[in-house]
């Protein structure tokens, strides 16, 4: 038997704040009258700011996935190459896969899984491709699988030293609103994400922010698609339908969640996200282990994948923290299983959260017989004191 709540610390879904679940617990109202059109219009005009862009947002009812394959389908035509770079588990899994599924012609860079994507190596991929013959280059933004984050700004520069006209695809699923992206300063083209993470929400949403690039695309590509087409979704929208029946109560639910992001400032949320980046890695220096993300500068600020020491399983570790402690933590996803879990630290989140996640773990790992030295969430501590501070932006 447990008491008091459950901690939620997978790196999605998130927790969902008490505002969210109040606002989602309304009746449901007819998704053709005038209250769901305001509604609707509101929430599709403010969610641009969450991608820091002045373009289109579309907002199926899907999970992330769907939010993928509609990139793909809308921009794309059968066959096409596109050139997608392995980071882990979602880059093979939601892309690689899916892209595949969709027919097109994917060139997959390999990748170690304790990295992002370098951008020197996106420069001298698309600097062969002479005949600029890809027509999309793929990276997910944070990859939730391994807690290793892209630098999409420098990707996006080296894709125009190389000149090349792909569409850039970023899949921002578990970096939005939780790391900086910014859609049009560094003119992706399509940006993909889901409501499970940053924005707070429960599943049950996908997001394309669009570029003027890409929707010149979708007219001139033949991939089939029905259910995920933008322009009869963008044209619903105008007048703030949609072309089936929407997840209502989910956009009650993204109303407040915008409304609690813009109280807070999207750079508090980020510079807050930094201090529990921060704060989690001390903790995992102190305690002796190895972080699965061997670049310190692309170390996520939304989780943390721990690596086991040999001869020790993940999955044992977080089976002892969830039966004693009530605490669930993210499991090693594909070549990663059992060898890394992951700690979920985004979304509606505060530093005794933190404090709590990281001491659950301590005395999961001692129960568990794991070697390692104590004093990781002393570390923790130290760190979230020292950077308290006043909202960097009010
Ligand atoms: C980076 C990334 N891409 C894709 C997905 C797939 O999203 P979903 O499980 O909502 O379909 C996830 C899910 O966690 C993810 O983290």
């Amino acid at each position: 038997m447990h008491t008091g709540r459950h901690f939620l610390q997978i790196p999605g879904p998130t927790n969902v704040p008490d505002r969210v679940l109040r606002a989602m617990a309304q009746p449901v109202i007819d998704h053709r009258g005038p209250e769901f059109a305001a509604l609707s219009k509101e929430v599709l005009h403010r969610v641009r700011g969450v991608f820091q862009t002045t373009g289109p947002v579309v907002i199926f009812p899907s999970s992330g996935t769907g939010s993928c394959e509609a990139a793909l389908a809308n921009t794309l035509s059968p066959g096409d190459r596109v050139l997608i770079f392995e980071t882990g588990w979602f880059s093979h899994i939601a892309w690689r896969r899916t892209a595949e599924k969709l027919g097109l012609s994917v060139e997959y860079v390999p990748g170690s899984w304790r990295r992002g994507v370098s951008p020197a190596e996106v420069e001298a991929r698309l600097r062969a491709d002479t005949g600029q013959d890809f027509k999309a280059v793929v990276v997910v933004h944070n990859e939730t699988s391994t807690g290793a984050t892209t630098r999409i700004s420098e990707v996006r520069k080296a894709m125009n030293r190389a000149r090349h006209s792909a569409l850039l695809i970023v899949d921002a699923i578990s970096s939005l609103g939780s790391i900086d992206f910014r859609h049009d300063e560094w003119e992706v083209d399509v940006t993909v994400t889901g409501s499970q993470k940053g924005l707070m929400l429960p599943p049950g949403l996908g997001f394309n922010a669009i570029s003027a690039k890409a929707l010149a695309a979708r007219k001139v590509s033949t991939m089939p698609r029905s259910y995920w087409d933008w322009e009869e979704m963008l044209k619903a929208n105008e007048s703030g339908f949609y072309p089936y029946t929407p997840a209502t109560n989910l956009l009650y639910a993204l109303h407040e969640a915008l409304q609690m992001i813009e109280e807070e400032g999207l750079q508090n949320i980020f510079a807050r996200q930094e201090r529990y980046g921060a704060a989690t890695r001390a903790c995992v220096r102190a305690w002796g282990l190895e972080i699965l993300c061997e670049e310190p500068q692309e170390q996520s600020n939304a989780l943390t994948a721990v690596m086991m020491p040999e001869g020790h399983n993940a999955d044992r570790l977080r089976g002892i923290i969830l039966e004693k402690f009530d605490m669930s933590l993210g499991t090693g996803l594909g070549q990663m299983a059992g060898k890394v879990f992951r700690i979920g630290h985004l979304g509606a989140f505060n530093d005794l959260t933190l404090a709590g996640t990281l001491s659950g773990v301590e005395m999961g790992l001692e129960l568990a017989g794991v070697p390692f030295k104590k004093g990781g969430v002393q570390a923790a501590l130290a760190s979230l004191a020292s950077s308290v501070g006043e909202p960097v932006i009010s």
